[in-house]
């Protein structure tokens, strides 16, 4: 089959330098087909090219062909791009009885007898086939068939290298549109990470956002891994590993070998070999590191690292919009909630302070159970709120407090619903709706406003009903005498399972045996947190 005495890897060096000069790109892929026929001694080739979603393979060089055999139709693929892609090359022995023929007829009048066909995976979306048309019968050997699969790579990387400029400025073009129309940050930073991992035929790419302050990840957005895989992956690893600094960029050509990689198997990635990471700065103590990681070995060109750098750029830009918007966001938070505390208190000032008591109770003992920082924050917000819907109670019936008929004591039941109803228009307040519509439900199913039972009623109204008891049982109030740490625990403790959540009874218990609260550890004008710290997404 292969021709030596054609010199053939003199013919393949002069094709590989052609391919550094030779433009445009359909004279490279004319005189990469001539010498593949050359070499075969074939009767004719073609290399055709499939772009998803397209079924049709479109002629892009023909050598030795007639026009009639040609154009006699639609060359289309018939079977899962996957399949022909792993099997690799093709070889049609008998075109008259070969499945694989779609034209034996127009073949027959061409005069082909057999067809050896290469297939190539030029991007994700695109391929390219290179085939050989004989007049008589053909037995390729495995060399003869590697030797057209190297040459018929030249016009995969020719092909490849005339499409990726364009998708890159396309991919950057829409990415930096969405930035600037301010679109929602996760959906942006999954953009990057896909479209980089698309492009580069990488294994996967992760865009890792860490707090240098506080020592932590805030978040990650990742393409190509599965997220379970990641979770061993902490804050020290990634600085060990990536080194993270404002422009800096790493690269590891061997992860395995790498002792910046302690452990490749608990980091999921068992299949990696080369690693390239950028680092971006995103606001004082907010890094994004932009990582990309390939299966083999990898060395990235000048072209990609650019693309790398200015995609990995506009992620940082849309993470610095989202945070400024989230600070703003947590002001107003915090002036409607001091508004509305306030509105409260001037109404009910028998409860002066005891919302600023609930709320700090509620957020130890949110992390006390092991909710998140940010949900104890919320906690702490629902505290301070739980009672807003007493601003809709009459002064009447709020100054008789523990005197009430049954008719008042039916209207101060509506409290947990109308505070709800106050909240729900505000949208970024929607977190604590629920918390206050039931942080009178019992646990065993006895409360209201809805009669929920246990894991029904939600942890942040289960909290709230137990600090709310908590807290009226140790400051007391008028005509109800202030009790020891010890009775309130004893209180709480027979109230486990029937009013109250045993875990969340256990949490404050603890709390209140070693003194974490009680009527002197926390002041009624203790300011409001800080979360201005906290990640702007919502992940
Ligand atoms: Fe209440």
């Amino acid at each position: 089959m292969l021709d030596h005495a054609c010199h053939p890897f003199q013919i393949l060096a002069d094709i590989s330098r052609a391919a550094e000069t030779v433009d445009p790109i359909d004279e490279l892929l004319e005189r990469i087909l001539a010498a593949a026929v050359d070499l075969f001694h074939a009767k004719g080739g073609t290399l055709r090219v499939l772009q998803l979603p397209s079924n049709e393979l479109r002629l892009r060089a023909s050598v030795g062909l007639s026009a009639t055999y040609l154009e006699k139709g639609a060359v289309t693929v018939r079977q899962p791009l996957r399949r022909i892609y792993a099997e690799g090359p093709l070889v049609i022995h008998d075109v008259q009885t070969d499945p694989h023929m779609q034209y034996p007829e127009a073949a027959a009048a061409e005069g082909v007898a057999a067809i050896i066909e290469v297939p190539f995976r030029v991007l994700p979306d695109c391929y390219m086939s290179l085939r050989l048309h004989f007049g008589g019968p053909v037995a390729p050997t495995e060399e003869d068939l590697g030797f057209l699969t190297i040459l018929g790579r030249q016009g995969a990387q020719a092909i490849r290298d005339t499409l990726v400029p364009d998708r890159y400025i396309k991919t950057f073009r829409n990415v930096s549109r969405a930035v600037h129309a301010g679109n929602d940050t996760a959906a942006i930073l999954q953009g990057i990470v896909s479209q980089i991992t698309d492009l580069l035929s990488a294994a996967g790419c992760i865009y890792w956002i860490i707090d240098t302050t506080g020592q932590r990840i805030e978040a990650k957005v990742s393409h190509g891994f599965a997220f379970r895989s990641l979770a061993a992956v902490d804050y020290a690893a990634l600085v060990k590993i990536f080194d993270p600094a404002p422009g800096r960029t790493v690269i590891i050509e061997d992860a395995h070998a790498d002792e910046r990689i302690p452990d490749p198997q608990g980091l999921g990635k068992q299949h990696i070999r080369t690693v390239v990471g950028l680092c971006f700065d995103i606001d004082a103590h907010i890094v994004g590191i932009l990582a990309v990681y390939f299966s083999g070995p990898r060395r990235l060109n000048p072209r990609e690292m650019d693309f790398l750098q200015v995609l990995g750029e506009q992620g940082a830009i849309s993470l610095l919009r989202a945070r400024c918007y989230d600070a703003r966001m947590l002001d107003t938070f915090r002036q409607t909630v001091e508004g509305l505390v306030m509105a409260l208190e001037a109404k009910d000032a028998v409860t002066h302070g005891h919302s600023l008591n609930v709320g700090l109770y509620a957020r130890r003992s949110a992390l006390a159970i092991g909710l998140t920082p940010r949900e104890a924050d919320l906690l702490y917000h629902a505290g301070l709120l739980h009672d807003i819907g007493k601003i809709g109670m009459t002064d009447k019936i709020l100054a008789r407090l523990g005197r009430l008929t049954p008719r008042e004591m039916g209207q101060i039941r509506l409290h947990p619903v109308i505070g709800a109803r106050i909240l729900e228009p505000l949208l970024f307040l929607d977190e604590l709706v629920p918390m206050i519509r039931h942080h009178h439900e019992h646990y065993d199913g006895s409360g209201y406003p809805d009669g929920l039972r246990g894991e029904a009623i939600p942890i942040g109204a289960r909290i709230l009903t137990a600090c709310d008891a908590l807290e009226t049982m140790i400051a007391g109030r008028p005509g109800i005498p202030r009790r020891p740490a010890d009775e309130a625990v004893a209180e709480l403790r027979r109230g486990a399972g029937t009013r109250f959540d045993p875990r969340v009874v256990q949490a404050l218990c603890g709390m209140l045996q070693t003194g974490g609260i009680g009527p002197d550890s926390t002041h009624p004008d203790a300011p409001l947190p800080d979360t201005t710290g906290r990640f702007p997404l919502g992940f």
